[in-house]
């Protein structure tokens, strides 16, 4: 027989269906609660709400686990490209090498942009975020390609848009660097890989040759795959809610990439190595620090740590730290006293009592700014390349979300307002 759950309110008994995953995760089914009972479920921050079904990634908090299609992210990191990563979470098979040389040759073809968007980086003020401008780029793109607003597209048409994004989000990020330290802008190369080509658009110049260093391409490789995709958080949610209103896909992305913005979410990587600029310049003390986030009347938090899903450690955590170590002895980097500083922070906060009583151990951001930063992406620049790794999954969400003709998104609330009042005339306002 079904699993059910019974809820008694006020004397009366209602069923609720049990929803079963594939990894036999439950939930209790409440879309008919309101018609039966008259009221909502309240859950602010979704902390143990699900969404929607999802077929894309599985994540077991508890014991640390992540896979994208069913493969444990451990082998994607040591096997896999970016790109098939990418193809993998947005068809959902590992592709034949045919179907990812077809998929990288498609993405390569589109990496140029239209020289008209060159003209939209002029606008910005120098003191822009590159993250208002691949947020506003990305959407612009819906003027460039205006069927892509266009919500009744083929299966084909759609695809098209899925290549354009992957592709030119490449682009614009590399731009939106160059444009940011006022050096030209590199056009994209079609003989390189997706890495390889992104760091050429980002570091060459057109005055001198550039080598492709292979160490700094497999960190880089590694990182976009890790942050491909992460089921339904703040940004990946938000990608689908614009989604769900039948958004363009542009759109729909660059809304996500605003949320991701945020440094509660992919701003983290930015604010960690902040952090540690901070507490060097101030001396190196990392116990002060310690005690301020620690401290229930100081907003400071420790950048890096803690996760609202994972409550063991963060499987992404655990191989980009071994990345970091590689990264850091091929570029001659094991002695930075950054690196120290994040060393030293991590062991205190792993002995710690309150961050071990709160599972506050080091996500994958902790790790990912000590690498960025050795590969000389500058801090600004971090939380692109996160955007820049989360694109595919924020893709096979977003066509997923449409594939399964999913209903527009729109959370219940409880008011806690006034009650009806009758309008007053200015004249007899105090
Ligand atoms: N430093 C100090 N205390 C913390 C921290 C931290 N980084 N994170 C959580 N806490 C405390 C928090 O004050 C609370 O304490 P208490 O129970 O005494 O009130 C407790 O731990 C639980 O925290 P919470 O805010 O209820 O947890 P959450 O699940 O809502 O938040 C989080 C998760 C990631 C937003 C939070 O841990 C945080 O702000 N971390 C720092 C920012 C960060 O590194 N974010 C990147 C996350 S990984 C990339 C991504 O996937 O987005």
């Amino acid at each position: 027989m079904a699993e059910t759950a019974e809820l008694i309110l006020n004397g009366q008994s209602i069923t609720l269906p049990v929803i079963e995953g594939t990894e036999h995760e439950k939930a209790f089914d409440i879309g008919k609660l309101r018609d039966q009972t008259g009221y909502v479920t309240l859950d602010s921050g979704y902390k143990n709400t699900g969404a929607t079904k999802s077929a894309i990634t599985f994540l077991d908090g508890e014991e640390g686990i992540l896979r994208y299609r069913g493969y444990p992210i451990e082998q994607l990191a040591e096997n896999s490209s970016f790109l098939e990563v990418g193809y993998l979470l947005i068809y959902g098979h590992l592709p034949t090498q045919a179907e990812l040389t077809d998929f990288s040759s498609q993405i390569t073809k589109h990496t140029l942009i239209h020289e008209d968007m060159r003209k939209i980086f002029d606008g910005f003020p120098s003191s822009t975020h590159p993250m208002a401008i691949l947020s506003s780029l990305t959407c612009a793109l819906t003027g460039f390609y205006p069927e892509s607003i266009n919500p009744n597209q083929t299966a084909d048409e759609n695809n098209l848009q899925i290549v354009r994004l992957m592709a030119k989000l490449s682009t614009i990020a590399a731009w939106t660097y160059k444009n940011s330290v006022g050096h030209p802008l590199n056009y994209p190369r079609n003989d390189l890989d997706y890495c390889a080509n992104l760091l050429y658009m980002m570091f060459s110049f057109p005055t001198e040759k550039y080598e492709v260093n292979p160490v700094v391409v497999t960190a880089m490789n590694k990182l976009l795959i890790l942050h491909a995709d992460h089921e339904q958080n703040c940004s990946t949610s938000t990608v689908r809610l614009v989604g769900s209103a039948n958004a363009s896909l542009y759109g729909s992305v660059s809304a996500g990439i605003n949320a991701l913005w945020g440094p509660l979410h992919g701003g983290a990587n930015q604010e960690v190595i902040e952090m540690l600029e901070e507490i060097l310049k101030s001396g190196g003390d990392t116990s002060k620090f310690i005690a301020r986030a620690k401290d229930k009347n100081d907003q400071f938090r420790l950048m890096g740590f803690g996760h609202r899903v994972y409550k063991n450690f963060d499987p992404r955590a655990k191989i980009i730290k071994k990345a970091a170590d590689e990264v850091l002895h091929a570029l001659g980097l094991q002695d930075s006293p950054l690196l120290k500083i994040a060393q030293e922070l991590e062991q205190a906060a792993l002995t710690d009592e309150y961050f071990i009583e709160r599972k506050l151990y080091p996500n994958v951001d902790f790790y990912s700014g000590i690498i960025y930063k050795a590969l000389g992406i500058p801090t600004e620049m971090f939380t692109v390349m996160f955007a820049l790794g989360r694109l595919p999954g924020w893709i096979a969400q977003w066509k997923e979300m449409r594939e399964n003709k999913e209903p527009i998104g729109r959370p219940r609330q409880i008011y806690t307002g006034e009650l009806e009042r009758n309008y007053v005339p200015m004249a007899e306002r105090k």
